[in-house]
């Protein structure tokens, strides 16, 4: 089976880093125009496109913080005036914060990892639905995580905010459905990218990690992408609402191989 999605106008943002910036080349690969979102790090973003268009490839940088609406609708806005608006919305951008328990939490980071991962998730699903209606076609995928499920001690901002990401999709999936439009969130586990480097770099680190996946590796960037594009495409135009594990089998209870 051949995934192309050539003529479609993709957003994703954090685009240039991590995950994201896998799914932008991955994206770009199968025929996307792709329009790479970013807060820092400019240089990363236009060397990103300008590799995409050097293979033949469109794309387009543009900075915004997902967290600020003004930001959010002046991106969308951008979009359209070099593409006439948009098909694929892929909400990546996100943080994992402190760790901090509930009853040491720093009430402003707290409240940081809410409105970047569930408010900027939504920001943008707002601007990306009112163009997506009215053409009756598009595609939202949302970056949830394994902790949408699995209670994370320390990081109770992060966990509320994906469990947030699934209610969301499904209910955003049943709101546009007639519309013709899909509402969809991947969940990652552990994948080698910058957001968990601390715990991969170091072996004590990575041997806790290790014992939490029963597959007993790190997953990679591209094999969380190459399921996002098979999700954003016509080959999957029969799911919505739905979040989909990618994760080595971590929400699969690996303490439960032995024992009971
Ligand atoms: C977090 C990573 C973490 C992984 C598994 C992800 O959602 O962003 O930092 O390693 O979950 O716990």
């Amino acid at each position: 089976m051949n995934i192309r999605l050539d003529g479609k106008r993709a957003l994703v943002t954090g685009g240039n880093s991590g995950i994201g910036a896998s799914i932008v080349n991955e994206l770009a690969d199968a025929g996307a125009q792709v329009a790479i979102n970013y807060l820092d790090h400019p240089e990363v973003a236009e060397q990103m496109a300008q590799s995409i268009q050097q293979k033949g490839g469109q794309a387009i940088t543009i900075q915004a913080d997902i967290a600020n609406m003004v930001s959010v609708e002046a991106m969308f806005k951008r979009i359209d005036e070099a593409w006439g608006g948009i098909d694929i919305l892929i909400n990546n951008a996100g943080i994992d914060g402190d760790y901090m328990t509930s009853w040491q939490a720093d009430i402003v980071k707290w409240k940081q990892v809410i409105e970047i991962n569930l408010f900027g998730t939504f920001y943008c699903a707002n601007q990306a639905l009112k163009r997506m209606i009215s053409q009756k076609m598009g595609v939202i995928l949302s970056t949830s995580s394994v902790h949408e499920t699995i209670a994370w001690t320390g990081h109770s901002a992060y966990t509320s905010s994906k469990a947030a990401i699934s209610m969301l999709t499904k209910t955003l999936a049943q709101e546009v459905a007639p519309h013709n439009v899909r509402v969809l969130a991947i969940a990652p586990g552990a994948v080698k990218t910058t957001i968990n480097q601390n715990v991969w770099d170091n072996p004590t680190g990575l041997k806790d990690l290790l014992e939490k996946i029963p597959m007993a590796r790190i997953g990679e960037p591209s094999e969380i992408a190459q399921v996002a594009v098979f999700l954003v495409s016509d080959v999957a135009s029969y799911i919505t609402g739905r979040t989909i594990f990618v994760d080595g089998g971590m929400t699969d209870y690996p303490e439960f191989a032995h024992g009971g």
